[in-house]
């Protein structure tokens, strides 16, 4: 039996008609080129309130002045969510001295699970360069509508453990907060490795 994990059911076609719609003239500086989806413009800029992985209220303006790695999921995650963290992680520690400029945001989607000391150790887990929020569900809510992310609760087993379907998108901000680019695990490596040393070197 598999995981209906959203990603599964409208996965990659999803993103890629998303990245089709766009303006193909909507690249930065001349010569620059993308190796993932450029939605500059596209979404809305970063702006959100939710709790760190320490108990503190943040928002956005606490990740002014990085580029921000935005993904939703869960701790329980039985792919997708390691997967991605890993990849993540991976690719900051490969921008060497530049990734003191990166921060990856992991927004729980299952803030009733993903306790502050769960969150925080799962986080610090893949990458110091890690952090993990939740929230309300109201806060959470307004998030993932802002991005348009998707996320539902599968039944419970007799245990009462369930799944957590959820889209798999990584959004990618600037400095100044405002959305550059949409990524996921299926983009490899050095694709990420390429646009995150672009966007540090940018905007400085
Ligand atoms: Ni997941």
């Amino acid at each position: 039996m598999t995981f209906p994990f959203l990603r599964r059911r409208l996965p990659r076609r999803t993103l890629l008609l998303a990245a089709l719609a766009l303006p193909l003239a909507a690249c930065g500086r001349s010569g620059q080129t993308w190796q993932l989806d450029n939605i500059t413009g596209v979404m809305p800029r970063l702006e959100f309130q939710l709790t760190n992985d320490l108990g503190q209220p943040v928002t956005a303006q606490n990740y002014k002045g990085k580029i921000v790695l935005l993904y939703f999921g869960y701790t329980h995650c039985p792919d997708v969510c390691p997967t991605t963290m890993q990849l993540m992680a991976d690719v900051v520690q490969q921008l060497g001295t530049q990734a003191k400029d990166v921060q990856i945001l992991f927004v729980s989607v299952d803030p009733k699970r993903d306790s502050l000391p769960i969150l925080k150790a799962y986080t610090q887990a893949f990458s110091p360069n890690a952090v993990g929020l939740t929230g309300t569900m109201a806060q959470i809510d307004a998030l993932t509508r802002r991005y348009r992310v998707a996320f539902s609760y599968g039944k419970p087993d007799a245990q009462g453990n369930y799944v957590v379907d959820h889209s798999a998108g990584v959004y990618i901000f600037g400095r100044d907060g405002r959305i550059r680019l949409l990524a996921s695990d299926s983009n490899p490596p050095s694709a990420w490795v390429h646009d995150l040393r672009q966007l540090i070197a940018d905007e400085f």
